[in-house]
């Protein structure tokens, strides 16, 4: 059968209409709304402070998976469903109920816990900002870490809990904030369970930046629309180099750079933005390229 140009796009659009209907559908721990590119996933169990269940770790797994391909999603909101950010690991069905399943059901959800909160978090080619109000506690500490911007309400409050229950801050939970921290700020919390306060974490690098209650939701929004209107393929590769780099000695992140560098300007056919600014169509310090030549 042979279609014409507009019935392959009706067909798309239908393509995508489904796939945006699937996307909220199927997740029952997870709350996803879309709106001008900008994805606004909420952990959605706000009865259990938005503890992470094996459910909710198998779900965003998949919604990572799918948004990685997305292409109308430019920018992705991490947030909590209500008041709460989230409490952590959940004590009881990930931690406690989970020791009595089989080793490969522990395996498994392991893996997807340890892949999707750094791994995906980092590697999805679109910007990750953490909205944060209320608890973010133990584990949720590594989604934080993971997002690439982290917004939080000044009320918000941070800290890892574990050692007052007698364990510590488990799974890659301590890896990846020895990455994060000074040792003198992460052991500080780890090990005295106190509580820290969203000033706090923004003192120690946690967090981007801390705001009042009132004017969280309008900074979100303003840095989400801020992103949305970069080029997607600028953005990957701020991405790319920025931890690449991190993982990488000086030598081989110059490298990386050096390959990243070339794709980026081939995928944008060419230097649309340095020649608009030899036009003098954009000053790059309060100004973004125009994206129709791409
Ligand atoms: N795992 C499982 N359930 C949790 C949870 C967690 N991490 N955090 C909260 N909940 C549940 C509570 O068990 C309670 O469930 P119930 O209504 O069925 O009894 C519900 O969420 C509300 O919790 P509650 O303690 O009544 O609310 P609160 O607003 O007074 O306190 C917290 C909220 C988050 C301060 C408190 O629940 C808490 O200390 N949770 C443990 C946090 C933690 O140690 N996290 C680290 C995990 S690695």
């Amino acid at each position: 059968m042979n279609c014409s140009k507009g019935e392959i796009n009706t067909i798309r659009t239908n393509i995508n209409k489904e796939e945006n209907e699937n996307m909220s559908m199927n997740y029952e721990t997870l709350l996803v709304t879309k709106e001008s590119g900008i994805t606004t996933i909420a952990f959605n169990r706000p009865e259990k402070r938005n503890a992470m269940s094996p459910q909710l770790h198998g779900e965003m797994f998949d919604l990572l998976t799918e948004l990685r391909y997305d292409k109308e999603t430019r920018v992705v909101v991490l947030t909590g469903a209500g008041e709460n950010f989230c409490a952590g690991q959940d004590l009881k069905q990930y931690s406690l109920e989970m020791e009595s399943q089989p080793q490969r059901v522990r395996d498994e959800v392991r893996e997807k816990v340890r892949r999707w909160r750094n791994e995906m978090l980092r590697t999805l080619p679109q910007p990750v900002i953490a909205r944060i109000t209320g608890w973010c506690l133990g584990g949720a500490l590594t989604v934080t870490a993971g997002c690439d911007i982290a917004i939080a309400s000044e009320e918000a409050l941070f800290g890892l809990p574990e050692v007052n229950f007698g364990h510590f801050p488990a799974g890659e939970t301590t890896a990846v904030l020895t990455e994060h921290l000074q040792p003198k700020h992460g052991l500080y919390y780890a090990l005295t369970g106190k509580m820290m306060s969203a000033k706090d974490a923004e003192r120690i690098g946690l967090i981007s930046k801390a705001v009042p209650r009132a004017e969280l939701d309008k900074e979100v929004a303003e840095l989400a629309k801020c992103l949305a209107e970069k080029s997607p393929m600028a953005l990957k590769a701020v991405k790319e180099a920025w931890y690449y780099s991190w993982y990488s000695p000086p030598d081989v992140a110059f490298e990386i750079s050096n390959l990243i560098s070339p794709r980026t300007i081939h995928e944008h056919g060419g230097r649309p933005g340095l020649e608009q600014f030899v036009q003098k169509k954009l000053r790059p310090v309060s100004g973004v390229m125009n994206l129709q030549k791409e």
